[in-house]
């Protein structure tokens, strides 16, 4: 059968030109000669339909065949080619000094950018940075901070917990301590005060973690900073004039600021603030909500080991947050997804 021998013919051709391919734009001519449109086998397909209806069958068989060999064998080169790829990058000695060929040189990432510039901002106060530890322990992420066993915030499905139980040194706490990634920066105001001694006047920013699905403005790790003031004689004005520099500073001038009785287990009054500004685009001249702060409450301090003159301030700003609200972006994911294309339209040099 002539049909039969040059699909025969086909394959042997295959054979032996894609055992001599050693690139992809080899192999990408290889498919075409045999598996485009107007390639050796496509060709000899649309003769099938001049065949008589007792050849068709086997015919059509031995073209199923004879592409499926193709297939397998350009899908093993590829494999080939892309091992012999990964092992010329790992024979190259990186050389630092060089940068990323189409980069566009170094920048920060947006996120560190508004990290960095609530550190410059607030370190004109004299604000210093303060670690933290992203596992934790439910005594530094809850307990310590005045947060009841039955606050939701600590349940099981709002909180990321591992199995293992623990013992954290010289802190009295429950038997049932667990292991948790946290789920605010408000566990570095409690390590900071077992650590330091008034005054104290920190910024910790960092990931936090918490179990929500992702969306376009829930990610289940994301960042904030922390900020805490421990002076004696400290009081709301001076918390309202610390909150209002950081956004007047930020936004840009005219950005107006308002606070508004709220609770968090860990201050005493504790508020929600707001800022309204006529340079935010579409959300220009409307009040958005932007941080939680307080007074440290005295169960707090209590905790601490702090006497009952301790006084302090607390805040917590959300940077995704921030950064969308600053440069228009609707999509938390987008910061996440490292697309190179939309992280270099926030590049300025590093900081
Ligand atoms: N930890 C809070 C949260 O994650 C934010 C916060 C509220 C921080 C009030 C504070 C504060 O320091 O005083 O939602």
């Amino acid at each position: 059968m002539l049909m039969i021998a040059k699909i025969d013919e086909i394959l042997r051709e295959a054979m032996v030109v894609i055992g001599k391919v050693s690139s992809r734009a080899d192999l990408e001519a290889a498919k075409a000669k045999f598996l485009s449109p107007s390639g050796s086998l496509r060709e000899l397909i649309k003769g099938v339909a001049l065949l008589s209806k007792e050849e068709k069958p086997a015919v059509g068989q031995a073209i199923n065949v004879c592409k499926s060999e193709i297939d397998a064998m350009l899908a093993a080169k590829l494999v080939e080619i892309e091992s012999a790829e990964a092992e010329s990058l790992l024979g190259e000695a990186p050389d630092p000094t060089l940068s990323k060929a189409g980069s566009g040189g170094t920048f920060c990432h947006p996120l560190t950018q508004i990290k960095n510039r609530i550190v410059e901002i607030l370190g004109k106060l004299g604000f210093s940075v303060a670690d933290g530890s992203e596992i934790e322990t439910e005594w530094f992420c809850f307990d310590a901070l005045n947060t009841p066993q039955s606050h939701p915030s600590r349940s099981e499905s709002d909180t990321f917990y591992f199995d293992t139980a623990v013992a954290v040194e010289n802190v009295a706490k429950s038997d049932s301590e667990r292991y948790i990634l946290r789920a605010h920066t408000s566990t570095v105001q409690i390590r900071t005060m077992l650590q330091q001694k008034p005054p104290i006047k920190i910024l910790s920013p960092g990931t936090v973690f918490r179990r929500d699905a992702i969306d376009a403005t829930h990610s289940p790790s994301f960042h904030q900073c922390e900020g805490l003031v421990v002076e004696e004689g400290t009081n709301v004005c001076d918390l309202k004039a610390t909150l209002a520099f950081l956004f007047e500073e930020l936004i840009g001038k005219g950005c107006e600021m308002r606070m508004r009785p709220s609770f968090f287990p860990f201050v005493s009054p504790g508020f929600e603030v707001d800022f309204r500004s006529e340079n935010l685009g579409k959300l220009s001249n409307r009040w958005i909500e932007i941080c939680g702060c307080g007074m440290v409450a005295p169960s707090v301090f209590k905790n601490c080991g702090y006497g009952d003159d301790a006084a302090g301030f607390a805040f917590g700003v959300g940077i995704e947050r921030l950064a969308m609200l600053l440069y228009g972006v609707d999509d938390i994911r987008l910061f996440f997804k490292n697309d190179a294309r939309f992280l270099r339209q926030f590049a300025t040099p590093m900081l």
